[in-house]
């Protein structure tokens, strides 16, 4: 019920309850793409309801740091991972952690938008459909798809074309197309890796705007290599070098007054 942690963003004030459980908690997490070790000793509390940018040079682990958090390296065999990872209290890699939860409560959107080669409709509708032990009736589904499009902004621009290919749309329409589809499972953390890295500067405003929309709703962490980016975007900003995290702190702290060496060489472009 406490409004203390009032953040002030570009065009809102968001007031969280304090004494939220983190969105994301990272303890002592190390990894190894075979025996090379791309993360290190990595400790991290990801705030719930707010975004978080992840910035670093390029090769330096935020990816991979990204991608434990759904479980999507597990994929690659080769991979070994040490440490913990909690989404909401909830351990994911514990023994009674399935991939499929995970998921579900984590959604992802990379750096190129992906819809599938279906309808609009249906690539909303697929995630849920994955999931849901029965599928949904004709009009929930409906019901379902109005409020994920109307939630990315979308849905006045495509409701008359909902059976249209996906393919179809523009690159904007598509990566708000590819959050609308995570949002039926009812996610509550959104991974985002580079988002915006392959949209005009006008489409990236929009994506981010909707991205400072969604704030509150869902706990983001967002990857980006563009520092206006992750200042104008981000409530809390991440710093990592070499796998490693060097600085966590809020936004305009980080940008204004950095703790570290490394960081202030990084923002100010002295490296990477
Ligand atoms: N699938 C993979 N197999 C082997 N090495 C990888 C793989 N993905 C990333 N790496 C290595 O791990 C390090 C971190 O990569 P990554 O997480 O992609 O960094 P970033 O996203 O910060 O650019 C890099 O040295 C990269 O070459
Ligand atoms: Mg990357």
């Amino acid at each position: 019920m406490a409004d203390d942690l009032s953040l002030q963003g570009r065009t809102t004030i968001l007031s969280l309850p304090k004494n939220r459980t983190p969105a994301i908690e990272v303890e002592d997490l190390n990894l190894w793409y075979g025996k090379f070790q791309a993360l290190h000793e990595v400790d991290l509390v990801i705030k719930s309801g707010i975004v978080t940018a992840l910035i670093g040079p390029s090769g330096c682990g935020k990816s991979t740091l990204l991608r434990s958090c759904n479980r999507i390296n597990e994929r690659l065999g080769y991979v070994t991972t040490t440490g913990s990872i909690k989404v909401l209290g909830h351990d994911i890699y514990g023994d009674d952690a399935s991939q499929i939860q995970v998921r579900r409560n984590v959604g992802m959107v990379f750096q190129r938008p992906n819809p599938l080669p279906l309808s609009i409709r249906d690539n909303v509708l697929f995630g849920h459909r994955l999931h849901a032990e029965r599928r949904a009736n004709r009009s929930d589904e409906d019901a379902m798809v109005e409020q994920a499009l109307r939630e990315v902004l979308l849905w006045d621009r495509v409701k008359d074309r909902l059976q249209h290919k996906a393919t179809g749309l523009s690159l904007e329409e598509q990566q708000k197309l590819c959050i609308a589809r995570l949002l039926p499972t009812k996610p509550t953390v959104l991974l985002m890796d580079e988002p915006c890295s392959a949209l005009d500067p006008e489409a990236t405003s929009a994506v981010e705007d909707l991205i400072w929309d969604l704030r509150g709703h869902y706990s983001i962490l967002i990857v980006t290599h563009n520092m206006a980016q992750a200042r104008r975007a981000s409530d809390e900003c991440v710093f990592m070098l070499m796998g490693r995290v060097v600085e966590h702190t809020a936004t305009e702290r980080m940008f204004v007054s950095p703790q570290k060496q490394e960081t202030s060489d990084y923002i100010e472009g002295r490296f990477g």
